[in-house]
């Protein structure tokens, strides 16, 4: 059995204090494909308040279990119900826990409880071109690319291509068994 390091968790009111300076980060927004606002603290906590009363989309907490320390958010959102598919994106706040894989577990975990709690038939992914570091996230867990959104961002005075990839949940068990396997050894 695959002991993860971290765990997911509903997020609480104070969290804003650690988001807000994800939101300023530079390097952060310069890898998602959302447009850049300047977020005040306040926004920020209405944003967490309002995360928490809604019914209609998961934003989770990724904390390590060895101290509790809140690293990032991974989200089940824009669910269809009747078709049951979905989009989890997911954000590593804290840069010094990058490339330690701790995304790929909560990545993991986060799927696995859209597959398997939810009832998800298929995930999607948006990733820009050249977030290297989503784009083997993303095939790491079994997304496939479908195509290219192309010049669909603009960011940083030019225009940008992503990536669209989706998974189906049997092509989910495959990669999560490898991944398990993988990691166990
Ligand atoms: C994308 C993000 C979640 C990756 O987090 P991470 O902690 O580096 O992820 P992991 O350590 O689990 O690594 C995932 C994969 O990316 C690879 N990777 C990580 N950093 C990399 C880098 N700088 N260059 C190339 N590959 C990299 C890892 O090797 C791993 O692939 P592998 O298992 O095939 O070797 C993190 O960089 C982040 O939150 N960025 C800002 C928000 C963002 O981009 N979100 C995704 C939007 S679509």
């Amino acid at each position: 059995m695959k002991e993860f390091r971290v765990y997911l968790r509903a997020l609480e009111p104070e969290d804003y204090l650690v988001t807000s300076a994800w939101r300023r980060d530079e390097e952060i927004q310069n890898m998602v494909g959302g447009t850049k606002y300047f977020v005040s603290k306040e926004k920020e906590r209405q944003w967490i308040m309002n995360t928490i009363q809604d019914n209609d989309r998961m934003v989770l907490g990724i904390c390590l279990k060895e101290n509790d320390k809140l690293i990032g958010t991974v989200n089940i959102q824009e669910i269809d119900w009747i078709n049951r598919s979905g989009h989890v994106p997911i954000l590593l706040g804290d840069k010094k826990e990058w490339g330690k894989g701790y995304a790929s577990e909560a990545r993991f975990l986060a799927l696995k409880f859209a597959f398997e709690e939810r009832g998800l038939h298929r995930v999607w992914g948006l990733v820009l071109e050249d977030n290297i570091p989503s784009l083997k996230l993303h095939e790491k867990c079994g997304f496939v690319r479908g195509g290219i959104f192309r010049d669909s961002v603009y960011k940083n005075g030019c225009f940008h291509n992503q990536i669209y990839l989706d998974l189906l949940k049997k092509d989910f068990d495959r990669a999560y068994q490898t991944y398990c396997e993988e990691t166990e050894k």
